[in-house]
């Protein structure tokens, strides 16, 4: 019924569609792989040069360690950026779709349920534009059941004669090592409709990736459980950190030490020791919103203690953030205004410059409501995306709503610069370059006005080496006994 697959089209070139289609064309020389946008900065920052004295493509529009080099091989031989998102489907016998799904800002379901719009967009022009016959491919995370909407769509606007199967083919990759996650990943998960041509088509999809992935790993599923398990995975994941997260408050008021809480847990090899890191929250594109999309699915169930029960693994979230930039305001003698605090990585996490539900943007906009002065360094989110992310806006009298400026933000270009003179220093992502070994931890001490605090959103610094220099050190999960001797 389908073909093997020769051409794929992959639309929407973002953290998700732009790494996983260059994979494909590494691994798959015989495929052709375009990848469209209908935002045309983006498909010009992926066929940017390289730069001219490292070689080095630096103009990419998503920064993950190893991608530029996969794009460098492949660009232009199997692999190609284009804005003409009409010809790259009609050209392909599989199509991904890989559009932004963000939570609905108004409207039914406002704050949780899934905003389809672009997924619904793409899916409509699929149909007007395709001579041939095709396979869909659902790669955004979208909410159960939304394979059936596509397949309203699909079916009646298409030409006679013309047949879609659509597959759900959920990313699980984790942004800051996305290219070691689709190399070698945990599983594949195909989830197609129990027909022939449904089956067929998931056999197609296969054959793709075994090309580098063990059969084995790649499970076969429904549609609606493979829709599912993405929503879920999630969940489960972000669960683990909130879980992780209460217990760091406990042992902060009883002495226990969340490290060595995680660690003896994780022993257990029933709950195993990854993601047990706690942290002042979690972040990122995915946790927060699928969690929002599965509480308005159980709602839409009827199923509200349901709704309620993972409602409580984002609550538990806001409270972590906040509760950790109160503490900060709190050691600081109830008030930091005025105060210069310095603000070490803004990203959601180290390796990445993605900023979305990033903590440091809760934490930040926490200090500046108390009137501190902000200054901050990260390695690799851009100036204007932290004033983006930070800026206060005002609706006006026409309810527009107006950027008010990012006034007592100061973003800095080290953090040596940004420590400079500051009261106290806030690590809010974990980036190898602020651990005690990395930084010059003793110089930054010197430039700072006395006391001098150190606040570990991560739990990532060498506690002990930091008070030995002299400052006064409170980190995540660790309780007075251990490191706050001074309070
Ligand atoms: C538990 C802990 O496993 C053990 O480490 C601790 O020392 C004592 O408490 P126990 O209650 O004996 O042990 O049995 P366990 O295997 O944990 O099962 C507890 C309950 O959960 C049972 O009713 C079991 O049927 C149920 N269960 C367990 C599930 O419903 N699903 C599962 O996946 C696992
Ligand atoms: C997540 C899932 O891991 C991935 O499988 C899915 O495809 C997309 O969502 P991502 O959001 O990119 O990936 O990063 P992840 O590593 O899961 O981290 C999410 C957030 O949780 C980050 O803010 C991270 O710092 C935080 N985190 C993670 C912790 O606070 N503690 C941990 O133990 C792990
Ligand atoms: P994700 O993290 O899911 O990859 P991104 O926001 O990084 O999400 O990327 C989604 C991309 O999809 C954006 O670059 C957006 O411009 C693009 N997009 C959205 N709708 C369409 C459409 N109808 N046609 C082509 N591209 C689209």
């Amino acid at each position: 019924i389908h073909p093997p697959v020769r051409s794929i089209c992959c639309i929407g070139a973002g953290y998700v569609g732009g790494p996983t289609c260059s994979i494909i064309a590494a691994r798959c020389p015989h495929i052709d792989v375009t990848i469209v946008d209908i935002n045309p900065a983006r498909i010009a920052a992926w066929n940017s040069d390289p730069d001219p004295l490292t070689g080095d493509l630096t103009g990419l529009p998503v920064f993950e360690p190893g991608l530029s080099d996969i794009v460098k091989e492949c660009r232009g031989r199997n692999l190609f950026f284009s804005t003409d998102v009409d010809e790259a489907i009609r050209k392909a016998d599989l199509v991904f779709v890989s559009v932004n799904t963000p939570t609905k800002k108004s409207g039914v379901g406002a704050g949780y349920a899934a905003d389809l719009h672009y997924v619904e967009s793409s899916t409509r022009r699929i149909a007007q534009v395709a001579t041939s016959s095709k396979i869909i491919v659902e790669k955004s995370t979208v909410p159960c059941r939304t394979a059936s909407s596509m397949r309203v769509i699909l079916e009646s606007n298409s030409r006679p004669g013309i047949h879609f199967d659509i597959l759900s083919n959920p990313e699980f990759l984790a942004e800051g090592t996305a290219m070691r996650d689709l190399q070698a990943p945990d599983r594949v998960l195909i989830g197609s409709l129990d027909t022939e041509s449904g089956q067929c088509a998931a056999d197609r999809l296969s054959e793709v990736y075994e090309n580098w992935v063990p059969a084995e790993r790649i499970y076969m599923t429904g549609l609606w459980s493979s829709e599912l398990s993405k929503l879920a995975a999630n969940a489960l994941l972000a669960q683990r950190i909130s879980s992780i997260n209460s217990l760091a408050a406990i042992c902060e008021s009883t002495g226990a030490s969340i490290h060595e809480v995680a660690h003896a847990c994780g022993l257990d090899r029933r709950i195993g020791p990854q993601f047990l890191q706690a942290s002042v929250g979690f972040g990122g594109s995915c946790f927060q919103k699928d969690i929002l999309n599965l509480v308005y699915l159980s709602e839409s169930l009827g199923l509200t203690p349901v709704a309620n029960y993972w409602k409580q693994v984002i609550e538990m979230n806001e409270w972590s953030k906040n509760r950790f930039a109160h503490k900060v305001v709190q050691t600081l003698f109830n008030t930091i205004t005025g105060k210069k605090v310095a603000v070490l990585g803004f990203s959601f996490k180290d390796n990445t410059g993605d900023t979305r539900e990033s903590p440091a943007i809760t934490v930040c906009r926490f200090f500046r409501r108390e009137l501190a002065r902000v200054s901050i360094y990260d390695p690799k989110v851009p100036e204007a995306q932290i004033h983006a992310d930070l800026v206060d806006r005002e609706h006006d009298a026409t309810g527009v709503v107006a950027p008010q400026g990012t006034n007592n933000v100061t973003v800095c270009s080290s953090a040596l610069e940004a420590c400079k003179d500051a009261e106290a220093v806030v690590v809010l992502s974990p980036w190898r370059e602020f651990r005690c070994e990395n930084l010059d931890w003793g110089h930054i001490y010197e430039n700072m006005s006395k006391p001098a605090f150190v606040f570990d959103g991560r739990a990532m610094l060498d506690a002990e080496k930091l008070k030995k220099i002299g400052f006064k050190v409170h980190a995540v999960g660790t309780g007075p006994e251990k490191t706050d001797a001074w309070l």
